[in-house]
């Protein structure tokens, strides 16, 4: 596997690739990789004729400080893995090589509807840096396809409407959350947990799996589900942000009529902000 850090580096490579008329697929990480992204490379290979895959850890997208600079850095580690899945090419931009004037003056893209609510509403200003930095990274790369995981669905939403509405020729492909044998999703801030909480942990999926069979079974009260979710949480000892049913399509509020939907939460635990969520769809009802 190639290792670059520049950008003049990535592009000759790339080029390379292009003029051979290879495929490209990127995968954009914050590095810690763990098996949900490894998954993410491995099918990426079998979408392209070559895997590109970044790790940056992009400050832009910190509304919390004190979380970035504990979060892991494991670029040894990574780059074994990455290895390891056959990815061909590991870009590691710098905080430089990515703002080189700072982040302060730096022009930032917003994608609207997704600031107000779920993971927006109590993370201001992350999704501007997310959309910002994955721009960037895609007009560095200039893959063909990129992959990203419905572990952050949110996120999802947001790439694919920023690269529609801005033109951007890539395609944007989805795929399912990893999860720990006892349903955990897999995440990078799962270490901060401990092994009581790892399995504690396990209750949100099971919590967002009770809602969807309530749902499955006709239950129409979206408001009385959330708030018994959210109710539950606390009782298992989670400091709940958001239990919610969306439509999965734009995650605007869920209708009695809407068929395709969403279900979202967000949950501190210890040290660890944790999010999840799973799809639900009623059309067969
Ligand atoms: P990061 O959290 O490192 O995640 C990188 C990619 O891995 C994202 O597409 C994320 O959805 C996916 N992923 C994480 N956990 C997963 C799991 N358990 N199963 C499947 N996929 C999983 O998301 C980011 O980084 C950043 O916001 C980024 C897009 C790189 C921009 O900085």
């Amino acid at each position: 596997m190639q290792h670059v850090s520049t950008v003049s580096a990535l592009r000759a490579e790339i080029n390379a690739w292009r003029q051979r008329d290879l495929q490209v697929a990127f995968v954009p990480t914050m590095g810690n990789l763990h098996e949900g992204h490894l998954s993410l490379v491995t099918e990426a290979r079998k979408l392209a004729d070559r895997v590109v895959t970044s790790i940056f850890v992009n400050p832009l997208q910190f509304d919390d400080k004190a979380d970035l600079s504990v979060y892991p850095r494991t670029l040894d580690q990574d780059i074994q893995q990455l290895t390891s899945v056959e990815c061909d090419l590991v870009f590691t931009p710098s905080a430089e090589t990515m703002y080189p004037d700072g982040m302060d003056k730096h022009t930032i893209i917003t994608v609207p509807g997704m600031d107000d609510k779920l993971c927006g509403r109590s993370r201001p200003g992350h999704f501007d840096g997310v959309a910002t930095v994955v721009a960037k990274l895609f007009n560095m790369v200039r893959a063909d396809i990129a992959v990203f995981g419905e572990k952050d669905y949110q996120q999802l939403l947001l790439i694919k409407k920023m690269v529609v509405e801005l033109n951007i020729p890539i395609k944007i492909i989805g795929l399912p959350t990893f999860r720990e044998q006892n349903g955990l999703a897999m995440s990078s801030r799962n270490q901060y947990l401990t092994p009581q909480q790892r399995n504690q942990a396990a209750s949100l999926y099971r919590i967002l799996n009770d809602i969807k069979t309530k749902l499955e079974k006709g239950e129409s009260k979206f408001a009385i589900l959330e708030q018994k979710a959210w109710e539950e949480l606390q009782n298992l000892g989670f400091d709940p942000d958001y239990v919610e049913i969306r439509q999965a399509g734009n995650l605007e509020l869920a209708k009695q009529s809407d068929k395709a939907l969403r279900i979202l939460l967000a949950a501190r635990l210890g040290k660890a902000r944790l999010i999840d969520n799973i799809a639900c769809d009623l059309s067969s009802n």
